[in-house]
């Protein structure tokens, strides 16, 4: 179904359904499976009459003050309608057959050139589905990186203890590591579900933060935790606090000096911009360009370092 198909739908004065919309599109629900499909027309109906109707206008109205799950722009939402009509993958570069995957590469390199980072210098880019995803993939990347660094300081090669060939459990059997841990302030709550899923569990999650401004990282409680024995850290970096906007570094100097930090011990930096990266782009704080080096992940709308994967992308 076309996005305009819906338009007549969608034009009217009020932001929300009032009560009697939604309580007869609440009647309307299909709550049985019918034998047979009920087609085309009847569900394009349904879906226009029957749905859309009882739907609240969001991202469509300037006046929607409720929970924003991010908006669309007209370019975007045609992108995104293009996305599924044509329903290309991208887990496959198959360039004889479509120009998929040099789209995505394209947009991705535009997107770390409006962030002012290097695309060349930032070679495993990618689209997520959303901001946790891109913290979950992160946090993995972290996981291999500071388990590998753990591995070099004994002597044994990158490739012959890694998670995904050993497990997590063996892996720090093997290399003594009794703690991996995610220093991190005012982390967003998918920090820690992506913690969770990952293996490295919720309780991974520590603050570090300074005790006049807890978003703000203190740098002598970030030190004493990355030199505990048997440890190794993910550094996850709040790249603006989404109730308060507030961010955990204050500029140039002290991203550098997280970063020599973070070297020093072998740690990873993840960076949580969520959906605020853009609007770091006009504050000072916008240095992220210090932390690609090695060991980083930016996670933004969808974009970070780390292995390559082919998704599709949200709107953003
Ligand atoms: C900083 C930050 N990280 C992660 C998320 C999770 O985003 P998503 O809902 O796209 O998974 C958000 C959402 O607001 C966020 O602000």
């Amino acid at each position: 179904m076309s996005f305009s198909s819906t338009n007549a739908a969608i034009k009217r004065d009020t932001v929300l359904p009032s009560l009697e919309v939604l309580a007869q599109a609440r009647e309307k629900l299909v709550s049985k499976l019918p034998q047979n499909g009920i087609g085309e027309t009847e569900t394009r109906r349904h879906l226009t009459e029957d749905i859309v109707p009882a739907l609240n206008l969001s991202s469509i109205s300037p006046n929607y003050y409720g929970f924003v799950t991010g908006g669309a722009t007209p370019a975007a939402a045609l992108a995104d309608n293009i996305v599924t009509q044509y329903d290309q993958n991208v887990q496959v570069h198959l360039p004889e057959e479509t120009i998929a995957t040099e789209v995505e590469d394209k947009a991705l390199r535009l997107l770390c050139s409006l962030l002012d980072l290097k695309p060349d210098d930032f070679p495993h880019r990618t689209f997520t589905t959303g901001a946790t995803a891109s913290n979950i993939i992160g946090l993995a990347c972290g996981r291999e990186y500071v388990v590998t660094q753990a591995a070099l300081k004994l002597g044994l090669r990158a490739d012959e203890v890694n998670v995904g060939r050993h497990g997590l459990l063996r892996t720090c059997k093997m290399l003594g590591i009794e703690d991996i841990n995610i220093l991190t302030t005012a982390p967003h709550s998918s920090l820690r579900k992506a913690a969770s899923l990952i293996g490295l569990g919720a309780s991974s999650v520590k603050l570090v933060n300074r005790s006049d401004a807890p978003h703000r990282i203190d740098l002598a409680k970030l030190r004493e935790e990355l030199d505990k024995p048997w440890t190794v850290n993910i550094v996850a970096i709040s790249c603006a606090e989404v109730n308060t906007g507030f961010f955990a570094t204050t500029g140039l100097d002290e991203m550098t000096e997280i970063r020599k930090i973070c070297d020093e011990f072998g740690a990873w930096i993840h960076v949580d911009a969520g959906k605020h990266t853009i609007h770091s782009i006009s504050g000072t704080l916008l240095t992220l360009a210090s932390l690609w080096r090695h060991g980083k992940t930016l996670e933004g709308p969808g974009i970070l370092g780390g292995h390559q994967r082919k998704r599709r992308s949200r709107a953003c």
